[in-house]
């Protein structure tokens, strides 16, 4: 696992988008698993901003994003799909045919969940998962649980996480209880994992997580097991870190 210690969130935003640009260069027709929440937008701006120089090209690329609210169509403003247009796919030059997100208005979620699965493995796997982290250390919304979840799945979301993202309705009320996601094994078996934290309030969950044990309770956690992570943060994220000396 590598860390990547940023002065602040632009500077964060541009590292991330480095490695990602790194990946589209290196392989034009790359799988990018994506990711949304607040963390990634200022990364995906840096990446417009490369792309509008003439610096990269999305054309070829394909993208899986982590997950969807559970009866949101994609022209809800709140859903996931309607943020991916908003904040990347439609300023670049990527082929809307060639994303996908969970489908939150399936009628049998199940079958949208393993068709996302099947969809990935048809890819032939994630190239590069950009991840954010909850404050709970939940990634996609695998939420802390008795045990961790491979394949997509419908999840019940943490009231943690509803608190969280309620500033982004109307009320409380608004906010779907539900969520497709991307389970544990289409992370794990992405070939590179980039992880975007920024801020005080997640210097805490992010020396648990990389630095404490492997549970289901710290979704997380089970990063650790894998080959090829970089954790991307700003000072303020990795205060903790520092002051355990893990850096
Ligand atoms: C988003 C996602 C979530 C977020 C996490 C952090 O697709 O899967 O796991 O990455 O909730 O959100 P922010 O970045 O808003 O703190």
């Amino acid at each position: 696992m590598r860390f990547i210690s940023c002065a602040d969130y632009t500077a964060m935003s541009r590292q991330a988008a480095n490695l990602i640009s790194a990946q589209v260069i290196v392989k034009p027709n790359c799988v990018l698993g994506l990711a949304t929440g607040s963390t990634p937008i200022g990364t995906y701006k840096q990446l417009i901003e490369w792309y509008n120089k003439g610096d990269l090209s999305f054309a070829q690329v394909r993208s899986v994003n982590l997950d969807e609210y559970k009866g949101l169509s994609g022209d809800h403003d709140q859903s996931y799909r309607y943020f991916m247009q908003n904040n990347l796919f439609n300023h670049v030059d990527i082929d809307v045919a060639n994303t996908s997100v969970p489908n939150g208005k399936a009628e049998d979620a199940d079958a949208e969940c393993a068709a996302y699965d099947a969809h990935i493995r048809e890819l032939g796997g994630i190239d590069l998962q950009l991840l954010g982290m909850g404050h709970n250390g939940h990634i996609g919304f695998n939420e802390p649980a008795d045990e961790f979840v491979g394949p997509t799945h419908v999840v019940e979301l943490a009231q943690s996480t509803i608190d969280a993202n309620k500033r982004f309705f109307a009320s409380e009320a608004d906010v779907p209880r539900q969520a497709l996601t991307m389970g544990m094994a289409a992370i794990l078996q992405a070939r590179s994992v980039v992880v975007v934290v920024s801020g005080e309030d997640k210097a805490e969950i992010v020396h648990k997580a990389f630095f404490g044990p492997i549970t289901p309770r710290v979704p997380a956690s089970l990063l650790q097991l894998h080959p090829n992570v970089t954790v991307v943060g700003d000072e303020a994220a990795f205060s903790v870190l520092r002051k355990e000396g893990c850096l």
